[in-house]
C-alpha cells in the first residue's frame, strides 16, 4: 500500500472512530500498559510512538517517564487531531510533537529534529500494516546507540479455546487487522543483523505478543 493509499485508508477507517477510540479499545488492545513499563527510557532520553493513534500511549509514558522527551507519529489526520486535542488538554503540548508520516519510511530529523530516539514503540500498528516488516526495519534504523525497540501486537492466541480464537481471528479480519503470526520469526532476523537482543513474551494466553530489541 502506498502511503498516500494508507493516509486515504487510515482517515476513513477513524474519522469517526476516533471519537470511541479509547473507550472502546482499553478492553481489547491489551499489552500496551506493559509495554510501557519495559519502556524505561533514560533520563532526559527520547523516544518515538510509530503509529500513535490518539496519543494514548504517548500521554502515560510521558507522565510515567517525566525526565524523558516523547514523539508520535501517525499517518491519519484524523486520528492526530484527536492525539493533538488530547495532548493539549493534558498540558502536554509542548513535550510530544507529533506528525503526520508513513511508517513505513520518514525522516526523523525532518519531521521532528530529532534523527534518532533511546526507544521506539509500535503498539497494535503492525498487525493494520502490509508491510510490516519494513515498519520494523525502519523503526531500527531510528535507533540511538544502546537503544530499544518495544513491540505489542495482537498474538495467535494459540492457548484460548478454539472456537474464541475463530471467532476472535475472524471479526479481526472485518477490521482489516492480520496478526502477524511470523512476528517472533521477523524480529529475531532483525536482531540478527542489527546486533541486537530479542525478548519475546506472549502475553494473556497468548492473546498478544510483547517483544523487545534491545542492545546485547
Ligand atoms: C489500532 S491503532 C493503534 C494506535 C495506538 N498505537 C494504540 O496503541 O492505541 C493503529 C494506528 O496505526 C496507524 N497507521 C496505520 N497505517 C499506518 C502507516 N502506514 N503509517 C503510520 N501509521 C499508520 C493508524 O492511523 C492508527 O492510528
Amino acid at each position: 500500500m502506498s502511503a498516500a493509499d494508507a493516509r486515504t485508508a487510515m482517515d476513513r477507517m477513524y474519522r469517526r472512530q476516533r471519537h470511541i477510540y479509547d473507550s472502546t479499545r482499553k478492553f481489547y488492545l491489551l499489552g500496551r500498559d506493559e509495554l510501557i513499563d519495559a519502556l524505561a527510557p533514560p533520563p532526559g532520553g527520547t523516544a518515538l510512538e510509530i503509529a500513535c493513534g490518539t496519543g494514548r500511549n504517548l500521554l502515560r509514558a510521558a507522565r510515567r517517564y517525566p525526565d524523558a522527551r516523547f514523539f508520535g507519529l501517525d499517518v491519519s489526520e484524523e486520528m492526530l487531531a484527536t492525539a493533538r486535542a488530547n495532548v493539549a488538554a493534558a498540558g502536554l503540548a509542548g513535550r510530544i510533537p507529533l506528525a503526520r508520516a508513513d511508517a513505513t519510511a520518514f525522516d526523523a530529523a525532518a519531521l521532528f529534529g530529532v534523527a534518532a530516539f533511546d526507544r521506539v514503540f509500535v503498539s497494535y500498528a503492525l498487525s493494520m500494516i502490509p508491510r510490516w516488516r519494513q515498519v520494523c526495519a525502519e523503526a531500527t534504523a531510528h535507533l540511538s546507540p544502546g537503544g530499544a525497540l518495544h513491540v505489542v501486537d495482537f498474538g495467535d492466541q494459540g492457548e484460548l479455546p478454539g472456537l474464541l480464537r475463530d471467532a476472535l481471528r475472524g471479526w479481526l479480519a472485518r477490521f482489516d487487522v492480520t496478526p502477524r503470526l511470523d512476528l517472533e520469526a521477523a524480529l529475531s532476523a532483525l536482531a540478527a543483523t542489527q546486533r541486537l537482543r530479542l525478548n519475546f513474551r506472549p502475553l494473556y494466553r497468548r492473546y498478544a505478543f510483547l517483544a523487545a530489541l534491545q542492545a546485547n
